[in-house]
């Protein structure tokens, strides 16, 4: 059947949509792009001083990455779409926020969309991925830092509930596997800040990114 690739291609182009642009755009403020570490992303939004433009970048960027996973978990059935779609279009929606198709393949390093995917996959997991993000950030107060840790834990925590609260597919745990070595390579320049102490914390306004 064509379900799962049209339902692929679908979160491809909704995972396009960089809501850091749209969103900064419309609110007439400037381009993430062009500021702090450039990157089309909430954390860099932040940097613009804008909480309200940086929440709502997060929330939409994220629930482009859930809605596809939810929607084939809730309607995918009849269809013939169940684990191995949902596992398809979270990683669809990934990439388009990576490469996204409307902004020259230019995007952001995935952060809100792999955790909207992680949510659509199981709320819990959503939040044990999140709370690892709060905790590491609240100690650290770098967003990165936070990010490359609740994402290699994600297929972690996937693993170690399996067969307590689910059984894990082996499609989602690759593709949470996959989307945590995508973002973590999106994120190399953040590590060698990271590593050499440069990287902007959290409330700095100055990115040491540049
Ligand atoms: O993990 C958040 C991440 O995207 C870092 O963004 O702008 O500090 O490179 P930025």
């Amino acid at each position: 059947t064509v379900y799962p690739l049209l339902a692929a291609v679908a979160a491809y182009l909704l995972g396009s949509l960089s809501f850091a642009v749209i969103v900064t755009r419309v609110m007439g403020l400037s381009d993430p792009r062009t500021y702090g570490s450039k990157n089309p992303g909430a954390t860099n939004v932040l940097r613009s001083g804008s909480k309200a433009a940086a929440v709502l970048t997060l929330l939409l960027d994220a629930v482009k990455g859930w809605l596809p996973v939810f929607a084939v978990r809730v309607w995918g059935a009849p269809y013939g779409m169940e684990e191995g779609t949902m596992a398809l279009v979270g990683v669809a929606a990934f990439l388009g926020h990576l490469w996204p198709v409307f902004f020259r393949f230019e995007g952001g390093k995935g952060v809100a969309t792999a955790l909207g995917v992680v949510v659509g996959v199981s709320g819990w997991l959503g939040l044990a991925a999140g709370a690892t993000w709060i905790i590491v950030a609240f100690f650290f107060r770098y967003s990165s830092l936070a990010s490359l840790v609740a994402a290699v834990f994600a297929p972690v925590y996937y693993l170690i509930a399996s067969g307590v609260v689910w059984y894990a597919d082996a499609r989602i745990t690759l593709a949470l596997g996959v989307m945590a070595m995508l973002l973590a390579w999106r994120h190399k320049d953040n590590i060698r800040r990271l590593l050499e102490g440069k990287e902007s914390r959290l409330g700095s306004k100055s990115a040491g990114a540049r």
